[in-house]
């Protein structure tokens, strides 16, 4: 299975903070937005990964990562020239692809909790079709309205409707199959212009090939687009860092667990981290 991560875009909510600068570089609390998307793709044991941004900002994502190699991974690289649309990404990635499986996600949204790698190796196990996962929310009228039957199965998928069938709403992390890139070859822009993801959704629901999993209460999903977006999610993982004493998206915790790198490792990746909590936490590992 190939991950894409999706950090391009315009990140226009967060002006001027993104005046110059990508929203996925931003902090969340002690981390770079990207690190949070990019552990979800390692915590599903994927290594072959794409990072898809602006000509502006993939340097610092390239200076960033570099080739992965660092954290076990196989990071590679690519321009949207223009924020088309997330469903773009497939027609960008399609040689990156190569016919396999693909799990997307996008670069501003993050995933914490109870049994949420477990939801991610289920996901994974689907080789024929799509799937994606329906959460909860309060404001259901800023994203994806899912529409079930009275025995789950999902009737509709409305983009951003003004009367909601439902609380349950699309996260940014999607599972598909080899299919992928002939479906999104045959969209067409939606009226706002861009190729959505719901329409990629959406031809899948119409084959029967579509799969929504349920995220329940024990998982945490932070979408990080707004100023207060950014400010409730590093809240949210101070709380979590300081009263457990384990990290969320500590990328050299997870290629150290995953076995891709060695305790050596870790302590030359903890070097030039020591004088932040981080890269103690790091170390730790490397000494225990
Ligand atoms: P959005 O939050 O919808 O768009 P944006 O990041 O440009 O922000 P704003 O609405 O404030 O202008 O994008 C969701 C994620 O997908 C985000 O991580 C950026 C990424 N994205 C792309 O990389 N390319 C695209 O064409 C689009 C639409 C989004």
């Amino acid at each position: 299975m190939k991950g894409i991560l999706l950090a391009g875009g315009f990140g226009t909510r967060l002006h001027p903070l993104t005046n110059a600068m990508s929203k996925q570089a931003l902090p969340i609390y002690d981390k770079p937005m990207i690190y949070y998307p990019l552990s979800v793709l390692m915590l599903a044991g994927i290594r072959d990964i794409l990072i898809i941004s602006t000509k502006r900002d993939i340097k610092v994502f390239k200076e960033m990562f570099g080739d992965g190699s660092q954290l076990g991974l196989n990071l590679s690289y690519k321009i949207q020239d223009y924020p088309n649309g997330i469903a773009e990404c497939f027609l960008l990635a399609e040689d990156f692809i190569d016919n396999d499986n693909v799990c997307l996600i996008l670069g501003d949204n993050i995933f914490y909790g109870h049994d949420f790698v477990k939801l991610l190796k289920n996901a994974m196990e689907n080789k024929s079709g799509a799937t994606i996962f329906g959460y909860h929310v309060s404001n259901p009228s800023d994203f994806g309205v899912v529409e079930f039957d009275d025995d789950n199965n999902v009737l509709s998928i409305q983009e951003k409707p003004k009367n909601p069938k439902s609380n349950y709403v699309v996260p940014g992390l999607y599972f598909y199959d080899k299919d992928v890139c002939e479906i999104a070859k045959n969209i067409k822009p939606s009226p706002r212009g861009e190729l959505e993801i719901s329409d990629i959704n959406l031809e899948y629901l119409k084959r029967k090939k579509l799969k929504v999993e349920l995220m329940g209460r024990g998982i945490a999903w932070l979408d990080t687009g707004t100023t207060k977006g950014i400010l409730d999610a590093a809240n949210f993982v101070y709380a979590i860092q300081s009263r457990q004493g384990l990290y969320i998206a500590c990328l050299e915790e997870i290629a150290y667990k995953n076995g891709y790198i060695s305790k050596e490792d870790l302590l030359i990746l903890s070097k030039s981290l020591l004088k932040t909590d981080y890269g103690k936490y790091i170390e730790k590992f490397a000494l225990s």
